[in-house]
């Protein structure tokens, strides 16, 4: 029971990871070991930035905008984390082509993608946002440790001492492949501005052209209130050991720009300080810097 244990989390490679689901061994496997097919998706993400969002779309495009997957499969048998046990089970169950889910950083990566044509969606959001998302995430997701208080957890955010590592190493380190032709980033912010137009451009990136009205149906399959109420999708089925529903609500808000309830004038004037320090050479390009 992770409830009355203390938190120990899981280091890998200069990394930690939540206690519970993830170890040392599968870990290692998955950055050595695990075989990519061809036809592979990953689903890449920073906690945080809509990676179960993109888990709803990847799998409705797949189905050609049929949601009867969607509505009668968890999320994470559709595109398991591979990185646990149990993630690792479940893909290797899955039909080509796979979906797959994941948080490492590039440098965690499976090897074998690289000599591989499987592709790779990454998916990216304004980091502000998505250390607000994180802060209420912690609360309610129990292998993650309780933040003291908003500031603290701030500076743990830009410190990166937070389970799978700094966003701006993350983002820094995949925005190195940017160009290769397997890769699609793709941003949250992008996402809530013109969802149809980020189908159609993944159905292209998959070689899965879908006419106007599936693209339509993955639309409306994947709102924030279709995904509210789809079960599937929402994490409500997760038992209490790994999720406590009464301390919050995993489809949260699903906005842009949440960060300004939050933070102090203070606050966002050192994050930006930050941010332009670790970002150097990359600024400019991010819908959320316009
Ligand atoms: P908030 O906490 O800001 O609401 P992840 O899946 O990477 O853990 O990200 C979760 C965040 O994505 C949450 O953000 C969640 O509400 C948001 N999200 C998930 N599905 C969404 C959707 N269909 N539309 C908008 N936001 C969505």
């Amino acid at each position: 029971n992770l409830h009355s244990k203390p938190l120990c989390y899981v280091h890998y490679k200069g990394i930690k990871f939540p206690p519970g689901y993830n170890s040392v061994e599968n870990l290692c496997f998955a950055e050595n070991e695990f075989e990519v097919q061809d036809d592979d998706i990953f689903n890449v993400t920073y906690p945080k930035s809509g990676t179960v969002w993109m888990i709803e779309i990847l799998s409705l495009i797949l189905n050609g905008g049929n949601p009867s997957w969607n509505q009668s499969v968890l999320n994470s048998c559709r595109a398991p984390w591979f990185t646990t046990q149990l993630g690792l089970e479940a893909a290797h169950l899955l039909p080509p082509p796979r979906l797959l889910t994941c948080h490492l950083p590039i440098h965690i990566f499976p090897k074998a993608f690289f000599s591989s044509k499987a592709k790779v969606v990454y998916t990216l959001r304004d980091p502000r946002d998505v250390l607000v998302s994180y802060y209420h995430f912690s609360k309610m997701c129990v292998p993650f440790e309780n933040p003291e208080s908003f500031n603290h957890f701030l500076e743990s955010f830009l410190s990166g001492d937070v389970p799978f590592g700094s966003w701006f190493d993350h983002v820094t380190g995949w925005m190195k492949l940017k160009g290769k032709s397997n890769l699609l980033f793709i941003s949250y912010e992008e996402l809530k501005q013109d969802l149809f137009g980020i189908v159609e451009r993944l159905c292209h990136f998959l070689g899965k052209e879908l006419d106007e009205a599936a693209i339509t149906s993955v639309v409306e399959n994947t709102s924030f209130e279709a995904m509210r109420r789809n079960d599937m999708c929402n994490s409500t089925m997760l038992p209490k050991e790994f999720m406590d529903q009464e301390k919050g609500t995993f489809l949260r808000k699903g906005i842009c720009g949440d960060w300004k309830t939050h933070f102090t004038v203070a606050q966002s004037e050192y994050f930006d300080k930050v941010y332009q320090e670790k970002m150097e050479g990359l600024k400019g390009i991010f819908p959320w810097e316009h």
